[in-house]
């Protein structure tokens, strides 16, 4: 008999068509995720759940699944996992690094560029029907090249970007709660407190986990650090920044643009004054859409499904003391 899994949205076939093959499971349809009780309910008799970050896999859920011996999240980050409680109820937790890097370094670079050069502002600015000729002042920005650029957090993605950072001739420092002097020659990278990073960056783009220590991590106090033409680009995740203290910042010109892929709340409400400046560009959490790295990220996501499901160490195993401990089927 195969194992009873449950999948919280439909991910690319890559990953579906080995859940399918491998597993009884059943697929939430809807765009938006399973409600937290719709969760609960069909948790209760699943062997394994394939989760996205936007489900909240904590103990409560762990408990009301007594058969659950995987948890596998397709995202690189875990912050919604409860990974602790899964060791210790040998619950085996993976995840999805490495595939993703580069699409996402990719998306952060991009991010950068279009708030130094305001391309979405020039884009309502045309469709608006204002474009009447060239303009000698006309919608100016901030070159990129030979500009600096901070880093916080020089873990993949980080270290991504600030290869992307060379071929525009950037100098680029970096914090890191680790420092990673084998990287920093490699990289042409230079390591700083935070507070010299923020000082002396154009460029502020974080890669940094959501964890209690990194949470408001960008608060009114760092802003005001920060160059008044300074860019902040957030590619990790949204409660790393306090989105009233860079609204205020934002308006009042402490801090130049912010360009985000993640926000907080997420989705970001219609209402959220956020979006009413000029100079916040917001998109929709989707540094790693691209086609093939989703593709990877779902099958890597099943295969560490499986793996669990079989009790061996999952591909990308976030807490292989879970082996120890493991349910049996
Ligand atoms: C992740 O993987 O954590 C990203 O936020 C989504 O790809």
């Amino acid at each position: 008999m195969k194992p009873i899994v449950y999948v919280t949205r439909r991910i690319p076939d890559q990953g579906l068509a080995l859940v399918l093959e491998h597993c009884q499971a059943e697929v939430w349809p809807e765009e938006t995720p399973p409600p937290r009780n719709v969760l609960l309910e069909k948790v209760r008799a699943c062997d394994g759940l394939l989760s996205l970050l936007t489900d909240k896999v904590d103990a409560e859920l762990m408990d009301a699944a007594p058969r659950l011996r995987v948890v596998s999240n397709m995202a690189v980050g875990f912050d919604n996992i409860d990974v602790p409680a899964a060791t210790e109820r040998g619950i085996l937790v993976g995840n999805t690094p490495e595939v993703l890097t580069d699409t996402t370094a990719d998306f952060a670079f991009a991010l950068l560029m279009a708030a130094a050069r305001r391309i979405g502002e020039a884009i309502d600015y045309v469709r608006a029907g204002r474009w009447k000729t060239w303009g000698p002042m006309l919608l100016m920005g901030h070159d990129v090249h030979g500009a600096t650029l901070g880093l916080i957090g020089l873990g993949r993605i980080g270290s991504g970007v600030a290869r992307r950072a060379q071929g525009f001739n950037m100098r680029v420092l970096y914090h890191d709660v680790v420092r990673r002097q084998d990287l920093e020659q490699q990289l042409d990278i230079t390591y700083t407190d935070i507070d010299t990073l923020l000082a002396e960056s154009d460029f502020v783009s974080l890669h940094t986990p959501l964890t209690p220590e990194t949470r408001h991590i960008i608060n009114a106090d760092a802003l005001r650090k920060m160059k008044p033409t300074a860019v902040l680009v957030n590619t990790a995740r949204g409660p790393l920044v306090d989105s009233q203290a860079l609204y205020a910042a934002l308006r009042d010109g402490v801090i130049g643009y912010a360009a985000l892929d993640v926000t907080d709340p997420e989705p970001i409400p219609l209402d959220h004054p956020l979006l009413t400046l000029p100079n916040c560009l917001i998109v929709p959490h989707i540094a790693s859409a691209s086609v093939a790295t989703r593709g990877k990220m779902a099958e890597l996501a099943a295969r560490n499904l499986i793996a669990g499901l079989k009790g061996e160490l999952l591909p990308t195993h976030l807490n292989p003391a879970a082996l120890e401990r493991r349910r049996a089927p």
